[in-house]
C-alpha cells in the first residue's frame, strides 16, 4: 500500500449512548480507490461523515479515536474544520443541491473560496459539468433551478459542486443507487479516472460496482471492522467467513434479520440494537439442545 492518506485509529461513534462504529482501525491510500460495503445500518455513512466531521451536526453525538488526514488528527481541538472540508468533498446519499441555479450550485463553492472572475466561473462551471457527464444535458438550462433537476442529475451536480472547489479527497456514499445503468458506468468511469488526481472512498451496496471500482476494500458488519484489505485479495479469498457471505449473497442469517427488522421499521437508531438483541435471541433459540433434534 502507498502511504495512508487518512489515518483512522480506534475509531468509536456513539448516537444517544448507542455504538454505530466500534473500535475502527484502518489507512486509506493516497489515490486510491477504498470500497465500503456491509448491510444497511452497519455504519458506513457514519464513518463517511465522520472523516468530514459533518458527524458534528447530530443530535447526541459522540465520537472518540483518532483521524489523521495527512498525518493531522482532524478529530482534535485545534482541527481547522472550514479547511477539512474543502479538502474532503462529501457526496451524499441523498442528492442535496442547494436551492439555487444549476450554475450556482457549482459557482457556489469557488464564489466563497474568493473566485470572482467571470470568465473564470464560467470555464469551472463547465469542466465541473462535464466530468460529472452533465454539460451536454444541462448547457443550455444553467439558469433552472436544480431542485428542478431528476435524481439522478441532482447526484450528478453534487459531483460536479464538489468538484469545484478542487478537494483532495472525494467522500462517496453510493453515488450511483438513483442512477440508471448508462449514467451508473459514465460515473463509475470518472471516479476511475479522477483517481489519478483525487483519494476516492466510496460506499456502494453494489458488489459488482465494488469489484470494478475498487483497490482497497473496508467490510463494515454491525458497526465493527469484519475485514480490510487489497480489493483483489478480499474479493477472491476473503479471510472471514461473514466477508464471502455477504460477497456471495448467500443467506445470511443475520442479514435476514436486518431487513426484518428494517420492514418493521424500527429504524435509526435503535435497528442496530434491535438486529443485535434479535440475532442473540435467535442464535440461543436455535443452538437449544431441544431445537438442534
Ligand atoms: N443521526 C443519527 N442519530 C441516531 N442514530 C443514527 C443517526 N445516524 C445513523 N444512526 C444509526 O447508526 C447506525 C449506522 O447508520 P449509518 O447511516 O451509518 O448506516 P449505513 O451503513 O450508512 O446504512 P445504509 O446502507 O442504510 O445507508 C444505524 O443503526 C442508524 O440507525
Ligand atoms: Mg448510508
Amino acid at each position: 500500500m502507498n502511504s495512508a492518506c487518512i489515518d483512522i485509529r480506534n475509531l468509536n461513534v456513539f448516537y444517544d449512548g448507542h455504538t454505530a462504529l466500534k473500535n475502527i482501525s484502518l489507512s486509506i491510500p493516497h489515490r486510491q480507490i477504498t470500497a465500503i460495503i456491509g448491510p444497511s445500518g452497519c455504519g458506513k455513512t457514519t464513518l463517511l461523515r465522520s472523516i468530514n466531521r459533518l458527524i458534528d451536526f447530530s443530535d447526541g453525538v459522540k465520537v472518540s479515536g483518532e483521524i489523521l488526514v495527512d498525518g493531522q488528527n482532524i478529530l482534535g481541538p485545534k482541527a481547522d474544520v472550514t479547511s477539512l472540508r474543502k479538502k474532503i468533498g462529501l457526496i451524499s446519499q441523498k442528492p442535496s443541491p442547494l436551492p439555487m441555479s444549476v450554475y450556482d450550485n457549482v459557482a457556489y463553492g469557488p464564489r466563497i473560496h474568493g473566485m470572482r472572475d467571470k470568465k473564470e466561473l464560467d470555464k469551472t462551471v463547465r469542466n465541473c459539468l462535464e466530468t460529472a457527464g452533465l454539460w451536454e444535458e444541462l448547457k443550455d438550462r444553467l439558469r433552472t433551478s436544480a431542485t428542478k433537476l431528476s435524481v439522478g442529475q441532482q447526484q450528478r451536480l453534487c459531483l460536479a459542486r464538489s468538484l469545484a472547489v478542487k478537494p483532495e479527497i472525494l467522500l462517496c456514499d453510493e453515488p450511483t443507487s438513483a442512477l440508471d445503468p448508462v449514467s451508473s458506468q459514465n460515473i463509475e468511469n470518472k471516479l476511475a479516472e479522477l483517481k489519478k488526481y483525487y483519494t476516492i472512498v466510496i460506499v456502494t451496496h453494489n458488489i459488482h460496482q465494488a469489484m470494478r471500482l475498487a483497490d482497497y476494500v473496508v467490510h463494515l458488519y454491525l458497526g465493527e471492522l469484519v475485514e480490510y484489505g487489497p480489493a483483489n485479495e478480499v474479493f477472491q479469498k476473503p479471510k472471514e467467513d461473514r466477508t464471502r457471505a455477504y460477497i456471495n449473497g448467500t443467506a445470511f442469517k443475520e442479514l435476514e434479520i436486518d431487513s426484518q427488522i428494517n420492514l418493521k421499521g424500527k429504524v435509526c437508531p435503535l435497528n442496530f440494537v434491535f438486529a443485535k438483541e434479535a440475532l442473540e435471541t435467535r442464535c440461543r433459540e436455535e443452538w437449544k439442545p431441544t431445537a438442534r433434534r
